[in-house]
C-alpha cells in the first residue's frame, strides 16, 4: 500500500495537470463525486436525508461543493457552510461554488462569531457532516472561528466524513494543529498520506477509503516503496520442505538476563523457538542459569562467568565462542545498564560480525557510540525513550515527526530500525519505511519487547533479511497480541500470553 508525503502528492497532481494535461477541475470533480458516493451509501442504508457540508477557502472546499451538487441531484437536502468569506475563494473551487449557488443549493458563510449559533442549530438537524475545511494545504495551527467550528463538529455526535484528510491534521506528520476533526471516516484521494497512518493523526481518521480520482498509475512508480503499510500479503509464511531438518532453520544465540531479570531471557528465548528457528542457545550469567534451565525445555542454556549476577567484561570471550556456532545474535533483554555491562556489550557488538538484533540495554550501550554499528547487518528495536537517547532528539519531537525521525536515522546509520510504538515503524535506507497496523494497547506491558526481539531473531535465522525479519516479527507479534487481547482483555494481557498465541498468529500467514 503506497503512502505519500504532501510534497509527493502535490508533485503527482502537478504532473497529472501540467505534464499530462488532465484539467485540475476534473480531479476536483472526481474527488467530490467519490465523497458523494460514500455519503450516499451511508445515508441510503439509514434512510436519512440531511447533509451538512462545511467547506474552507481552498480546493478541499471545492471537493465539498462538487459533493454538494451530486448529493442535491440525488434528492438529498444539502446545506453548505463556508468558513471563509466567499469573495476570497478562487480558481476551480470558485467555479464549483458558483455552480451550486446557481443551482439554488443553500450556501451560508460562518465568519462572524454570531453566525456560530446558526451553524450549531443546523448541526443538530443534519444526519451527516462532510468536512471539507482543510486538506493537504493546511499550514500551521488553526485559530479563531474555524477552531470553534471544528470543536462544534466534534461535539455534534453526528457521523463525519472528512475529505482527503480530517481538517486540522498535518498530512505529513499526523500532528494536530491545535484542533482536529474527529472523523468517523476519511475518503482520501488516490493515495494515503503519511499523517493518516501515524499517531496522533491515525486516531482522527476513522475508517479510511482510498478514492481513485483518475491520476494515471505510471506517475506513482518513482514513489513506490518509500512509505508502506505492512499488509497480510507482505508477510506470507513459507511452506517448509517435506525433506528437512532443524539445521535448515538456523541457530539463534540470545545474550540476555541478570540476577533480577531472568524473565526477559526466558521470554526472548521461548518466543524465538516458538517462531520457528531450528535451535536457540541462551547465554545468561552463570548465577541464574539453573533457573532458566528449569523453565526452558527446548532451549540450550549456557551459564557465563558473571560478577554479582550480571555479565562483565570477562564474560565476553565465552559469549564470542558461542556466537561462532550461531547464525544470528539477539542481545540486550534484561542485562541491565552499568558501566561494566556497557563495556561488555560494546566488545560483543564490535567483535561479532553476524546478523544481530539489539534491544533494551543493548541500545543503552550504543548511546554516543553509534559509529560501531554504522552500515552493519543489524536491527535496533528501540521504544520512543530509547530512540530519544540514541538519537539525541526529544521524545516529543520524535512523536511529532515519527516517520522523518526513522528515515533520518536509517539514512545516517544504514541499519534497520524498528521504532516500537502504538504504530511500530520499520526503516531501512535501501528498502524504505514500513508501518505496522497489528497490535493493541494491552501489549504495552513488561516483557512485550523481549518477545518481539526473540521473534525477529528467529525470522532472521530462518533466512529472512533484516527488513523482512523485522516486518514478519512486528506483524505477527501484533497479531498474537490481538489474539491474546481477545482472550484476556487489555488490562490482563501479559507477555507470556503473547507467546501463547504465536502459533495461532503464524497460522494466519499460511
Ligand atoms: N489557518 C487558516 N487558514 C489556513 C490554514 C490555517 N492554519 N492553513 C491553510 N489555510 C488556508 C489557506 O488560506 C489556503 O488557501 P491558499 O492556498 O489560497 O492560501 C487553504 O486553507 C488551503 O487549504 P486546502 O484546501 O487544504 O489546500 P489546497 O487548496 O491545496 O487543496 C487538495 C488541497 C488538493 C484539495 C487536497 O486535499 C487533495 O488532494 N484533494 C483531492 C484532489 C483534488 O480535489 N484536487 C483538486 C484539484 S487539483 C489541485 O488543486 C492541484
Amino acid at each position: 500500500m503506497v503512502i505519500l508525503s504532501v510534497k509527493e502528492m502535490k508533485d503527482i497532481e502537478s504532473t497529472a495537470i501540467n505534464s499530462l494535461g488532465i484539467p485540475s477541475i476534473c480531479l476536483m470533480e472526481n474527488a467530490g463525486r467519490m465523497v458523494a458516493e460514500r455519503a450516499k451509501e451511508y445515508l441510503t442504508q439509514r434512510c436519512m436525508k440531511n447533509v451538512l457540508i462545511i467547506s474552507g477557502k481552498g480546493n478541499n472546499g471545492g471537493d465539498g461543493y462538487v459533493a454538494a451538487r451530486y448529493l442535491h441531484n440525488n434528492g438529498y437536502d444539502v446545506k453548505v457552510f463556508l468558513t471563509s468569506n466567499s469573495a476570497l475563494i478562487t480558481g476551480d473551487a470558485k467555479k464549483n461554488l458558483d455552480i451550486i449557488m446557481n443551482m439554488g443549493i443553500f450556501v451560508a458563510e460562518i465568519i462572524q462569531k454570531e453566525q456560530l449559533k446558526f451553524l450549531e442549530k443546523n448541526l443538530k438537524e443534519c444526519d451527516l457532516i462532510i468536512d471539507a475545511i482543510y486538506g493537504i494545504g493546511l499550514r500551521g495551527e488553526i485559530s479563531g472561528n474555524t477552531k470553534e467550528i471544528i470543536e462544534m463538529l466534534n461535539q455534534s455526535n453526528k457521523h463525519i466524513i472528512s475529505v482527503d484528510v480530517p481538517s486540522g491534521i498535518n498530512a505529513d506528520t499526523g500532528h494536530i494543529e491545535s484542533c482536529g476533526v474527529k472523523a468517523c471516516e476519511t475518503v482520501t484521494m488516490q493515495y494515503i498520506k503519511k499523517g493518516l497512518v501515524v499517531y496522533p493523526g491515525v486516531e482522527y481518521c476513522g475508517e479510511i477509503t482510498v478514492a481513485d480520482i483518475g491520476i494515471p498509475k505510471d506517475i506513482i512508480e518513482q514513489y513506490r516503496n518509500k512509505y508502506n503499510v505492512i499488509t497480510k500479503q507482505d508477510v506470507r509464511i513459507k511452506e517448509r520442505d517435506k525433506n528437512t531438518h532443524k539445521g535448515d532453520y538456523g541457530k539463534v544465540l540470545i545474550i540476555a538476563g541478570s540476577k533480577n531479570m531472568t524473565g526477559a531471557a526466558y521470554l526472548c528465548a521461548q518466543s524465538a523457538i516458538k517462531t520457528g528457528c531450528g535451535l536457540v542457545r541462551l547465554a545468561v550469567p552463570k548465577t541464574i542459569q539453573h533457573i532458566l534451565q528449569g523453565r526452558l525445555s527446548e532451549i540450550i542454556t549456557h551459564g557465563i562467568k558473571d560478577e554479582d549476577g550480571t555479565f562483565f567484561s570477562e564474560s565476553a570471550e565465552e559469549v564470542m565462542a558461542l556466537a561462532s556456532d550461531c547464525d544470528v545474535i539477539a542481545i540486550g533483554p534484561g542485562i541491565t545498564n552499568s558501566e561494566r555491562i556497557r563495556a561488555f556489550l560494546k566488545r560483543i557488538i564490535n567483535s561479532i560480525n553476524k546478523p544481530m538484533v539489539i534491544d533494551a540495554d543493548g541500545l543503552n550501550a550504543l548511546c554516543g557510540s553509534l559509529g560501531i554499528i554504522t552500515g552493519k547487518d543489524l536491527i535496533l528495536t528501540p521504544h520512543y525513550g530509547e530512540m530519544s537517547r540514541l538519537s539525541g532528539i526529544s521524545i516529543d519531537d520524535i512523536k511529532n515527526n515519527t516517520l522523518k525521525s526513522v528515515s533520518d536515522f536509517v539514512d545516517r546509520y544504514m541499519v534497520t530500525l524498528v521504532l516500537k510504538g502504538s504504530r511500530t515503524v520499520i526503516g531501512n535506507k535501501a528498502k524504505g519505511i514500513y508501518i505496522n497496523k497489528t497490535g493493541n494497547p494491552g501489549m504495552a506491558t513488561a516483557g512485550s519487547g523481549d518477545v518481539l526481539t526473540g521473534m525477529i531473531a528467529s525470522f532472521m535465522a530462518q533466512g529472512y533479511d533484516c527488513v523482512d525479519a523485522a516486518k514478519y516479527g512486528v506483524y505477527y507479534h501484533g497479531k498474537a497480541g490481538d489474539m491474546a487481547e481477545e482472550k484476556y482483555g487489555e488490562l490482563s494481557l501479559t507477555a507470556s500470553n503473547i507467546i501463547e498465541f504465536i502459533h495461532e498468529a503464524l497460522k494466519t500467514g499460511k
